[in-house]
């Protein structure tokens, strides 16, 4: 390949270290797109022959065929996934494959390859998050009535609607699929024609391979199109946000599944058995999607870390970008699927789900707010009162519902009997019509609005 200056070969800790091949072969099929783009750019400038042209088109369809076939062999002796594809397309078109690497190098060859697949990885994650955003939207109308206790710091607090809940991830998530979106913009623009890092003295038509790939535009400044990770970075930076989000959710439907909560029954498809324990229905697909997460920030540190630092312009710590990329980008769409088919499949236990919302005097605020509204007791003094009653109920062991008319007048005596209309859990969530809140009537509405922005 450089066998120009060299007499010895490299040495095997060397070969080792500096090959790539075992990861990169991913590659090969933005390579040859790469490649072929530059191609026929080549030859529309006049700079390579229409026959070599054609003969490097074809000899790259062969190169393509026989890597899908599992026919070629890796060989760590050529490095990466580029030099496996020119070296074949050589033995395939002979002078007219070593025509290819005219005004380019593997600088601007590799980052335009990691772009064309980190951009294809990102729709492929946004259809897949269209898919999970659905499942959302069907599950939160069909249980927008479902009353659940809503928690703050895990005590109960105050009811909500599993519907409501789960829209609360719709909105986490659709800011997550966007993220994706925006990432997917800024990395579409490429690098091709910068060369090894200073441009080419070759009239390149760098518009045309950018069309040509799909890309938006060639970038401004060769430097920065062979030293630039900012696009890997960024599509890490929005995984982890968005697998910390569902592994928030997943710890959720872990807690759920408890016996003591028994919120949820988890199907067959998503749960495992225990090897001695008989009664056992384990979630640990949510606790793989919960743990992925670590995975996937990892990458994102990792990458990082190696880019911190690093001068102007390629350096081969530059190679070690894409292990952590591709881990994370599968990881990812495996914790997308699971927690689609999690969702997909959940039955809630309506009848548990209700007596916990009903426990923990969940509705001490609406009797509060009762105070405020009928008697027009200042919040402060309302919220002093209701604590009294809470403590007579807490003392007697008793809901809130199950004390009679004297006790709430032997605390405050204006109170009427009215004040038991607000104290069930039905009550409560029905109350709560103000934008953004849990009542049945808005999360109906909430699904609503999001299917026809998502349309
Ligand atoms: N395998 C290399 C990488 O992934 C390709 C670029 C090599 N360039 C070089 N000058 N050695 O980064």
């Amino acid at each position: 390949m450089w066998g120009g200056r060299f007499g010895d070969g490299p040495g095997a800790i060397m070969q080792e270290i500096n090959a790539s091949i075992d990861f990169d072969k991913r590659l090969y099929r933005e390579d040859i797109r790469g490649s072929k783009a530059h191609a026929k750019m080549l030859a529309a400038q006049n700079i390579i022959t229409e026959a070599d042209r054609d003969a490097i088109l074809t000899g790259l369809d062969q190169v393509e065929k026989e890597i899908e076939a599992g026919q070629m062999t890796f060989d760590p002796a050529l490095e990466d996934i580029h030099m496996h594809v020119e070296s074949r397309l050589r033995e395939i078109a002979g002078a007219a494959g070593a025509r290819l690497h005219t005004g380019r190098s593997r600088n601007d060859q590799v980052a335009t390859d990691f772009r064309l697949w980190t951009r294809d990885a990102s729709d492929r994650m946004i259809a897949a998050y269209d898919a999970l955003l659905s499942v959302i939207l069907n599950q939160a109308e069909r249980y927008a009535d479902t009353v659940m206790p809503g928690f703050t710091h895990l005590q109960t607090a105050q009811p909500v609607t599993l519907g409501h809940h789960l829209m609360a991830y719709y909105e986490m998530f659709a800011r997550d699929r966007s993220r994706l979106q925006d990432c997917r913009a800024r990395m579409n623009e490429c690098p091709l024609g910068a060369a090894a890092l200073a441009g080419t003295s070759f009239p390149l038509d760098r518009d045309m391979t950018a069309r040509e790939l799909g890309f938006d535009r060639p970038m401004a400044n060769s430097l920065d199109a062979v030293s630039a990770r900012d696009f890997a970075m960024e599509l890490l930076s929005a995984m982890s946000i968005a697998a910390v989000h569902l592994s928030r959710l997943a710890d959720e439907i872990v807690l759920w599944a408890t016996a003591p909560f028994k919120f949820i029954t988890l199907s067959d498809a998503f749960s495992t058995g225990s090897s001695i324990m008989p009664q056992k229905r384990n979630p640990d697909a949510a606790e793989l999607v919960r743990a992925k997460v670590g995975r996937i920030v990892g990458a994102q540190n990792g990458l990082m870390i190696v880019m911190k630092g690093l001068p102007l312009a390629y350096s081969k710590d530059m190679q070690e970008d894409k292990e952590p990329v591709f881990k994370a980008v599968d990881d990812f769409a495996l914790c997308l699927a699971a927690m689609t088919g999690m969702l997909e499949d959940l039955r809630p236990n309506a009848t548990a789900m209700a007596a916990a919302a009903g426990g923990g005097f969940s509705t001490a605020t609406d009797l509060a707010d009762w105070l405020v509204r009928v008697l027009k007791m200042p919040f402060r003094d309302a919220h002093h009162v209701t604590g009294t009653i809470v403590k007579i109920a807490e003392d007697r062991g008793v809901d809130l519902s199950d004390l009679s008319l004297e006790d709430m007048q032997g605390v405050h005596e204006a109170i009427t009997a009215d004040i038991f209309t607000v104290l069930s859990v039905d009550a409560s969530v029905a109350s709560r019509t103000c934008f953004g809140g849990t009542a049945p009537d808005n999360v109906r509405k909430a699904v609503h609005a999001a299917r026809k922005a998502h349309k």
